[in-house]
Protein backbone atom coordinates (compact mmCIF):
# COMPACT_ATOMS: atom_id res chain seq x y z
CA UNK A 1 0.00 0.00 0.00
CA UNK A 2 1.35 3.08 -0.89
CA UNK A 3 1.56 5.85 1.88
CA UNK A 4 2.71 8.41 0.14
CA UNK A 5 -0.43 8.89 -1.45
CA UNK A 6 -2.24 12.07 0.17
CA UNK A 7 -5.37 14.11 0.07
CA UNK A 8 -2.99 17.30 -1.04
CA UNK A 9 -1.11 15.43 -3.69
CA UNK A 10 -4.45 14.26 -5.22
CA UNK A 11 -5.49 18.28 -5.09
CA UNK A 12 -2.34 19.06 -7.05
CA UNK A 13 -2.75 16.55 -9.50
CA UNK A 14 -6.56 17.51 -9.52
CA UNK A 15 -5.36 21.08 -10.87
CA UNK A 16 -4.40 19.73 -13.95
CA UNK A 17 -7.16 17.27 -14.47
CA UNK A 18 -4.39 15.13 -14.16
CA UNK A 19 -4.37 12.26 -11.28
CA UNK A 20 -0.71 10.89 -12.02
CA UNK A 21 -0.86 9.83 -15.96
CA UNK A 22 -4.35 9.53 -15.98
CA UNK A 23 -7.18 12.07 -17.41
CA UNK A 24 -7.05 14.77 -19.06
CA UNK A 25 -9.40 16.68 -21.76
CA UNK A 26 -9.31 14.62 -25.30
CA UNK A 27 -11.95 16.20 -27.13
CA UNK A 28 -12.44 17.91 -30.54
CA UNK A 29 -11.77 21.46 -30.76
CA UNK A 30 -15.30 22.57 -30.68
CA UNK A 31 -15.49 21.27 -27.18
CA UNK A 32 -12.27 22.72 -25.69
CA UNK A 33 -13.67 26.49 -25.19
CA UNK A 34 -16.53 25.33 -23.43
CA UNK A 35 -14.72 22.47 -21.10
CA UNK A 36 -12.26 25.23 -19.96
CA UNK A 37 -14.90 27.60 -19.60
CA UNK A 38 -16.80 24.77 -17.43
CA UNK A 39 -13.26 24.10 -15.68
CA UNK A 40 -12.81 28.07 -14.39
CA UNK A 41 -16.39 28.13 -13.12
CA UNK A 42 -16.04 25.22 -11.40
CA UNK A 43 -13.13 26.22 -10.00
CA UNK A 44 -14.00 29.54 -8.96
CA UNK A 45 -17.80 27.81 -7.75
CA UNK A 46 -15.90 25.46 -5.32
CA UNK A 47 -14.53 28.15 -3.37
CA UNK A 48 -17.88 30.52 -3.14
CA UNK A 49 -19.38 30.04 0.44
CA UNK A 50 -22.75 31.35 -1.25
CA UNK A 51 -22.33 28.30 -3.92
CA UNK A 52 -21.10 25.94 -1.15
CA UNK A 53 -24.47 26.75 1.01
CA UNK A 54 -27.15 26.86 -1.39
CA UNK A 55 -25.66 23.22 -2.52
CA UNK A 56 -26.06 22.02 0.53
CA UNK A 57 -29.68 23.25 1.27
CA UNK A 58 -30.53 21.45 -1.41
CA UNK A 59 -28.76 18.35 -0.35
CA UNK A 60 -30.27 18.61 3.17
CA UNK A 61 -34.05 19.77 2.54
CA UNK A 62 -34.94 18.16 -0.88
CA UNK A 63 -32.44 15.14 -0.91
CA UNK A 64 -32.88 14.16 2.07
CA UNK A 65 -29.53 14.19 3.44
CA UNK A 66 -27.37 12.86 5.62
CA UNK A 67 -28.41 9.67 4.77
CA UNK A 68 -28.18 7.20 7.36
CA UNK A 69 -25.37 4.86 8.28
CA UNK A 70 -26.80 1.63 9.11
CA UNK A 71 -25.98 -1.30 11.48
CA UNK A 72 -27.20 -4.21 9.14
CA UNK A 73 -27.10 -6.67 12.85
CA UNK A 74 -28.38 -9.93 10.38
CA UNK A 75 -26.24 -8.80 7.89
CA UNK A 76 -23.63 -9.21 9.65
CA UNK A 77 -24.22 -12.12 11.77
CA UNK A 78 -24.15 -14.29 8.96
CA UNK A 79 -21.13 -13.07 7.23
CA UNK A 80 -19.63 -12.98 10.47
CA UNK A 81 -18.23 -9.19 10.64
CA UNK A 82 -19.81 -5.93 11.74
CA UNK A 83 -20.96 -4.12 8.75
CA UNK A 84 -22.77 -0.85 8.24
CA UNK A 85 -24.94 0.12 4.57
CA UNK A 86 -24.09 3.92 3.79
CA UNK A 87 -27.95 4.61 2.80
CA UNK A 88 -27.77 6.61 -0.31
CA UNK A 89 -30.83 4.67 -1.84
CA UNK A 90 -32.84 6.57 0.72
CA UNK A 91 -31.77 9.65 -1.29
CA UNK A 92 -34.59 11.59 -3.38
CA UNK A 93 -34.72 9.50 -6.74
CA UNK A 94 -33.39 6.67 -4.91
CA UNK A 95 -29.40 6.76 -5.59
CA UNK A 96 -26.37 8.74 -5.49
CA UNK A 97 -26.23 10.21 -8.18
CA UNK A 98 -28.56 13.07 -7.20
CA UNK A 99 -25.77 14.42 -5.04
CA UNK A 100 -23.99 15.00 -8.45
CA UNK A 101 -27.00 16.73 -10.55
CA UNK A 102 -28.23 19.06 -7.74
CA UNK A 103 -24.04 20.50 -7.98
CA UNK A 104 -23.87 20.75 -11.68
CA UNK A 105 -27.67 21.74 -12.65
CA UNK A 106 -26.37 24.72 -9.83
CA UNK A 107 -23.37 25.26 -11.93
CA UNK A 108 -25.42 25.32 -15.12
CA UNK A 109 -27.91 27.85 -13.67
CA UNK A 110 -24.93 29.72 -12.87
CA UNK A 111 -23.39 29.36 -16.50
CA UNK A 112 -26.69 30.71 -17.71
CA UNK A 113 -27.31 27.58 -19.85
CA UNK A 114 -30.56 27.07 -21.50
CA UNK A 115 -31.00 23.02 -22.25
CA UNK A 116 -29.84 20.12 -20.06
CA UNK A 117 -28.71 16.89 -21.68
CA UNK A 118 -27.52 13.77 -20.38
CA UNK A 119 -26.46 10.21 -20.29
CA UNK A 120 -27.90 7.43 -18.62
CA UNK A 121 -27.60 3.58 -18.47
CA UNK A 122 -29.37 1.98 -15.23
CA UNK A 123 -31.89 5.41 -16.13
CA UNK A 124 -30.76 6.92 -12.08
CA UNK A 125 -28.55 9.37 -13.63
CA UNK A 126 -31.61 10.25 -16.12
CA UNK A 127 -34.01 10.37 -13.36
CA UNK A 128 -31.81 12.46 -11.15
CA UNK A 129 -31.11 15.01 -14.14
CA UNK A 130 -34.38 15.28 -15.34
CA UNK A 131 -35.81 15.71 -11.60
CA UNK A 132 -32.94 18.15 -11.01
CA UNK A 133 -34.48 20.07 -14.43
CA UNK A 134 -37.61 19.77 -13.26
CA UNK A 135 -37.01 21.34 -9.93
CA UNK A 136 -34.96 24.16 -11.82
CA UNK A 137 -37.85 24.41 -14.86
CA UNK A 138 -34.56 23.69 -17.24
CA UNK A 139 -35.18 22.15 -21.10
CA UNK A 140 -33.73 18.22 -20.93
CA UNK A 141 -32.78 15.59 -23.44
CA UNK A 142 -31.81 12.75 -22.06
CA UNK A 143 -30.07 9.88 -23.98
CA UNK A 144 -30.45 6.22 -23.06
CA UNK A 145 -29.28 2.75 -25.01
CA UNK A 146 -31.91 0.95 -26.19
CA UNK A 147 -31.20 -2.28 -24.34
CA UNK A 148 -30.70 -0.46 -21.56
CA UNK A 149 -34.02 1.21 -21.68
CA UNK A 150 -35.99 -2.28 -22.41
CA UNK A 151 -33.86 -3.31 -19.24
CA UNK A 152 -35.01 -0.28 -16.81
CA UNK A 153 -38.49 0.39 -18.14
CA UNK A 154 -39.66 1.84 -14.71
CA UNK A 155 -36.62 4.86 -14.87
CA UNK A 156 -37.11 5.39 -18.83
CA UNK A 157 -41.30 6.11 -17.69
CA UNK A 158 -40.20 8.16 -14.32
CA UNK A 159 -37.77 10.21 -17.03
CA UNK A 160 -40.41 10.77 -19.58
CA UNK A 161 -43.09 11.62 -16.52
CA UNK A 162 -40.45 14.56 -15.05
CA UNK A 163 -41.15 16.35 -18.36
CA UNK A 164 -37.40 15.54 -20.32
CA UNK A 165 -37.29 14.45 -23.93
CA UNK A 166 -36.20 11.41 -24.30
CA UNK A 167 -34.08 9.79 -26.53
CA UNK A 168 -32.84 6.33 -27.28
CA UNK A 169 -30.08 5.26 -29.85
CA UNK A 170 -29.88 1.45 -30.97
CA UNK A 171 -26.09 2.34 -31.71
CA UNK A 172 -23.76 -0.44 -30.74
CA UNK A 173 -24.81 -2.65 -27.77
CA UNK A 174 -27.69 0.05 -26.90
CA UNK A 175 -26.04 0.69 -23.69
CA UNK A 176 -23.81 3.53 -21.51
CA UNK A 177 -21.16 3.60 -24.05
CA UNK A 178 -23.72 4.12 -26.74
CA UNK A 179 -25.36 6.68 -24.81
CA UNK A 180 -22.18 8.57 -23.99
CA UNK A 181 -21.29 8.58 -27.55
CA UNK A 182 -25.16 9.75 -28.75
CA UNK A 183 -25.03 12.93 -26.05
CA UNK A 184 -21.39 13.71 -27.19
CA UNK A 185 -22.66 13.82 -30.45
CA UNK A 186 -25.68 16.27 -29.44
CA UNK A 187 -22.77 18.07 -27.48
CA UNK A 188 -20.22 19.22 -30.16
CA UNK A 189 -23.44 20.07 -32.77
CA UNK A 190 -25.02 21.91 -29.48
CA UNK A 191 -22.02 23.26 -27.55
CA UNK A 192 -23.90 25.85 -26.16
CA UNK A 193 -26.26 23.13 -24.26
CA UNK A 194 -24.80 21.88 -20.35
CA UNK A 195 -23.65 18.47 -20.62
CA UNK A 196 -24.31 16.81 -17.31
CA UNK A 197 -22.35 14.02 -17.05
CA UNK A 198 -23.09 11.41 -14.56
CA UNK A 199 -20.35 9.60 -13.69
CA UNK A 200 -16.66 10.55 -12.23
CA UNK A 201 -15.16 9.90 -16.47
CA UNK A 202 -14.73 11.86 -19.28
CA UNK A 203 -12.54 14.85 -20.00
CA UNK A 204 -11.47 17.29 -17.26
CA UNK A 205 -13.25 18.85 -15.43
CA UNK A 206 -15.47 16.07 -14.94
CA UNK A 207 -13.96 13.63 -12.99
CA UNK A 208 -13.16 16.10 -10.77
CA UNK A 209 -15.99 17.87 -10.59
CA UNK A 210 -18.46 14.98 -10.08
CA UNK A 211 -16.17 13.45 -7.04
CA UNK A 212 -16.35 16.93 -5.33
CA UNK A 213 -19.89 16.77 -5.54
CA UNK A 214 -20.20 12.98 -4.57
CA UNK A 215 -17.87 13.41 -2.07
CA UNK A 216 -20.22 14.30 0.81
CA UNK A 217 -21.15 10.32 0.62
CA UNK A 218 -17.18 9.70 2.46
CA UNK A 219 -17.47 12.73 4.42
CA UNK A 220 -20.56 11.75 6.18
CA UNK A 221 -19.71 8.38 6.39
CA UNK A 222 -16.42 8.77 8.16
CA UNK A 223 -18.07 11.13 10.40
CA UNK A 224 -20.86 8.57 11.21
CA UNK A 225 -18.58 5.83 12.08
CA UNK A 226 -16.33 8.02 14.33
CA UNK A 227 -20.10 8.54 16.19
CA UNK A 228 -21.43 5.52 16.17
CA UNK A 229 -18.01 3.41 16.60
CA UNK A 230 -15.67 5.53 18.04
CA UNK A 231 -12.95 4.23 15.40
CA UNK A 232 -12.29 4.31 11.64
CA UNK A 233 -13.74 1.05 9.43
CA UNK A 234 -10.63 -1.89 8.89
CA UNK A 235 -12.52 -1.74 5.27
CA UNK A 236 -14.94 -0.24 2.75
CA UNK A 237 -16.47 -1.21 -0.33
CA UNK A 238 -18.06 0.06 -3.43
CA UNK A 239 -19.67 -0.71 -6.67
CA UNK A 240 -17.35 1.01 -9.51
CA UNK A 241 -19.57 1.61 -13.05
CA UNK A 242 -17.38 4.50 -14.14
CA UNK A 243 -16.84 5.02 -10.26
CA UNK A 244 -18.69 8.40 -8.93
CA UNK A 245 -20.16 6.68 -6.06
CA UNK A 246 -17.18 4.55 -4.78
CA UNK A 247 -14.87 7.62 -5.33
CA UNK A 248 -17.68 9.73 -3.20
CA UNK A 249 -17.20 7.01 -0.43
CA UNK A 250 -13.29 6.41 -0.81
CA UNK A 251 -12.51 10.25 -0.95
CA UNK A 252 -13.08 10.94 2.83
CA UNK A 253 -10.63 7.60 3.78
CA UNK A 254 -8.25 8.16 0.91
CA UNK A 255 -5.61 9.97 3.97
CA UNK A 256 -6.55 6.87 6.07
CA UNK A 257 -4.28 4.24 5.48
CA UNK A 258 -4.79 1.50 7.61
CA UNK A 259 -8.71 1.66 5.90
CA UNK A 260 -8.57 -1.28 2.95
CA UNK A 261 -10.61 0.11 -0.30
CA UNK A 262 -12.36 -2.55 -2.14
CA UNK A 263 -13.93 -2.00 -5.29
CA UNK A 264 -16.35 -4.21 -7.23
CA UNK A 265 -16.74 -3.98 -10.72
CA UNK A 266 -19.72 -5.54 -12.83
CA UNK A 267 -18.07 -8.82 -13.71
CA UNK A 268 -20.90 -10.72 -15.72
CA UNK A 269 -19.80 -14.08 -16.37
CA UNK A 270 -16.57 -14.15 -15.55
CA UNK A 271 -13.30 -12.73 -16.72
CA UNK A 272 -13.82 -13.31 -20.49
CA UNK A 273 -13.05 -10.00 -22.44
CA UNK A 274 -16.60 -9.39 -23.92
CA UNK A 275 -18.47 -11.34 -21.69
CA UNK A 276 -17.36 -8.78 -18.56
CA UNK A 277 -17.38 -5.21 -17.49
CA UNK A 278 -14.32 -5.40 -15.07
CA UNK A 279 -12.37 -2.79 -16.15
CA UNK A 280 -9.93 -2.59 -13.88
CA UNK A 281 -9.22 -6.33 -14.21
CA UNK A 282 -9.09 -7.07 -18.01
CA UNK A 283 -8.82 -3.73 -19.33
CA UNK A 284 -5.67 -1.58 -20.38
CA UNK A 285 -4.90 2.31 -20.28
CA UNK A 286 -5.99 4.32 -23.03
CA UNK A 287 -7.98 7.44 -24.17
CA UNK A 288 -11.35 6.90 -24.23
CA UNK A 289 -14.66 9.24 -24.60
CA UNK A 290 -12.34 12.19 -23.54
CA UNK A 291 -9.81 11.11 -20.74
CA UNK A 292 -6.81 8.61 -20.78
CA UNK A 293 -7.81 6.01 -18.01
CA UNK A 294 -8.24 1.83 -17.95
CA UNK A 295 -10.54 0.29 -21.30
CA UNK A 296 -11.41 -2.89 -22.13
CA UNK A 297 -10.07 -3.05 -25.73
CA UNK A 298 -8.89 -5.79 -28.15
CA UNK A 299 -5.67 -6.64 -29.94
CA UNK A 300 -5.85 -3.28 -32.11
CA UNK A 301 -6.82 -1.16 -28.73
CA UNK A 302 -10.66 -0.25 -29.91
CA UNK A 303 -12.92 -0.08 -27.22
CA UNK A 304 -14.57 -3.58 -26.92
CA UNK A 305 -18.23 -4.36 -26.29
CA UNK A 306 -18.71 -5.15 -22.45
CA UNK A 307 -21.66 -7.27 -20.58
CA UNK A 308 -22.92 -7.26 -17.00
CA UNK A 309 -26.33 -7.67 -15.74
CA UNK A 310 -26.26 -4.66 -14.31
CA UNK A 311 -26.74 -2.19 -16.78
CA UNK A 312 -25.04 0.67 -14.31
CA UNK A 313 -21.93 -0.95 -14.36
CA UNK A 314 -22.10 -2.16 -18.02
CA UNK A 315 -19.25 0.56 -19.33
CA UNK A 316 -15.95 -0.31 -21.28
CA UNK A 317 -13.92 2.13 -19.55
CA UNK A 318 -13.71 3.64 -15.67
CA UNK A 319 -12.88 7.13 -14.32
CA UNK A 320 -8.90 7.92 -14.51
CA UNK A 321 -8.80 8.07 -10.68
CA UNK A 322 -9.81 5.36 -10.19
CA UNK A 323 -6.95 4.04 -12.83
CA UNK A 324 -4.48 5.79 -10.42
CA UNK A 325 -5.64 4.42 -7.12
CA UNK A 326 -5.11 0.86 -8.60
CA UNK A 327 -2.00 1.83 -10.03
CA UNK A 328 -1.38 2.95 -6.62
CA UNK A 329 -2.08 -0.07 -4.96
CA UNK A 330 -4.32 2.17 -3.03
CA UNK A 331 -7.36 0.48 -3.79
CA UNK A 332 -8.19 -2.87 -4.87
CA UNK A 333 -10.82 -4.04 -7.83
CA UNK A 334 -12.67 -6.85 -8.06
CA UNK A 335 -14.83 -9.30 -10.52
CA UNK A 336 -17.95 -9.43 -9.22
CA UNK A 337 -20.03 -12.06 -11.07
CA UNK A 338 -23.95 -11.73 -12.28
CA UNK A 339 -24.75 -14.92 -9.96
CA UNK A 340 -22.51 -13.61 -6.62
CA UNK A 341 -24.68 -10.18 -6.97
CA UNK A 342 -27.93 -12.02 -7.40
CA UNK A 343 -27.65 -14.20 -4.93
CA UNK A 344 -26.35 -11.03 -2.95
CA UNK A 345 -29.34 -8.40 -4.34
CA UNK A 346 -31.78 -11.99 -2.33
CA UNK A 347 -29.96 -11.98 0.62
CA UNK A 348 -29.95 -7.99 1.55
CA UNK A 349 -33.61 -8.11 0.48
CA UNK A 350 -34.24 -11.10 3.22
CA UNK A 351 -32.04 -10.20 5.95
CA UNK A 352 -32.11 -6.60 6.11
CA UNK A 353 -35.71 -5.50 4.97
CA UNK A 354 -33.58 -3.62 2.19
CA UNK A 355 -33.76 -4.24 -1.50
CA UNK A 356 -30.20 -2.90 -3.68
CA UNK A 357 -29.64 -1.72 -6.83
CA UNK A 358 -28.69 -4.82 -8.53
CA UNK A 359 -25.19 -2.38 -8.78
CA UNK A 360 -25.14 -1.99 -5.17
CA UNK A 361 -25.68 -5.73 -4.88
CA UNK A 362 -21.96 -5.94 -6.43
CA UNK A 363 -20.51 -4.23 -3.93
CA UNK A 364 -22.60 -6.44 -1.57
CA UNK A 365 -21.56 -9.44 -2.82
CA UNK A 366 -17.80 -8.51 -2.38
CA UNK A 367 -18.17 -7.57 0.73
CA UNK A 368 -19.92 -10.65 2.06
CA UNK A 369 -17.16 -13.02 0.56
CA UNK A 370 -14.30 -10.91 1.79
CA UNK A 371 -15.21 -10.01 5.02
CA UNK A 372 -16.71 -13.91 6.36
CA UNK A 373 -15.99 -14.44 9.89
CA UNK A 374 -13.01 -11.47 9.41
CA UNK A 375 -14.83 -9.81 12.60
CA UNK A 376 -13.67 -6.73 11.08
CA UNK A 377 -15.54 -3.29 10.65
CA UNK A 378 -16.80 -1.98 7.41
CA UNK A 379 -18.91 0.53 5.41
CA UNK A 380 -20.52 -0.75 2.06
CA UNK A 381 -21.86 1.95 0.82
CA UNK A 382 -25.68 1.16 -0.86
CA UNK A 383 -25.82 3.54 -4.16
CA UNK A 384 -29.47 2.84 -4.81
CA UNK A 385 -32.27 0.51 -4.16
CA UNK A 386 -33.38 -1.97 -6.19
CA UNK A 387 -37.11 -0.87 -7.45
CA UNK A 388 -35.76 -0.81 -10.63
CA UNK A 389 -34.75 -4.44 -11.07
CA UNK A 390 -37.97 -6.14 -9.59
CA UNK A 391 -39.59 -6.93 -12.18
CA UNK A 392 -36.15 -8.59 -14.09
CA UNK A 393 -37.11 -11.83 -12.72
CA UNK A 394 -33.75 -11.87 -10.15
CA UNK A 395 -35.23 -14.54 -7.81
C1 LIG B 1 -27.58 2.56 -8.14
C2 LIG B 1 -26.34 2.71 -8.95
N1 LIG B 1 -25.16 2.39 -8.40
C3 LIG B 1 -24.00 2.50 -9.09
C4 LIG B 1 -23.99 2.95 -10.40
C5 LIG B 1 -22.68 3.03 -11.11
O1 LIG B 1 -22.26 4.35 -11.35
P1 LIG B 1 -21.03 4.97 -10.62
O2 LIG B 1 -19.91 4.01 -10.78
O3 LIG B 1 -20.78 6.25 -11.32
O4 LIG B 1 -21.38 5.16 -9.18
C6 LIG B 1 -25.20 3.31 -11.02
C7 LIG B 1 -25.22 3.80 -12.40
O5 LIG B 1 -26.22 4.02 -13.01
C8 LIG B 1 -26.42 3.19 -10.27
O6 LIG B 1 -27.59 3.51 -10.80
Amino acid sequence: MNTQLNTLEIQNQLKQGYFGEFGGMFVPPVLEPKLNELSDTFEKLKNDNEFIKEFHYYLKQYVGRPSPLFLAKRLSDYVGSRIYLKREDLNHTGAHKINNTIGQILVAKYMGAKEIIAETGAGQHGVATATAAALFGLKCKIFMGKKDAERQQLNAYRIKLLGSEFITTDRGTGTLKDAVDAALEYYIENPDSYYLLGSAVGPHPYPTMVRFFQSVIGTEARKQILEQEGRLPESIFACVGGGSNAIGLFSGFLDDSKVRIHAAEGGGDGLFPGRSASTLVLGKPTVFQGTFSYCMVDKEGNPIDTYSIAAGLDYPGVGPEHSFLKENLRAEYHCVTDSEAIAAFKLLSALEGIIPAIESAHAVALAAKLLKNKNELSIINLSGRGDKDVDRNLI
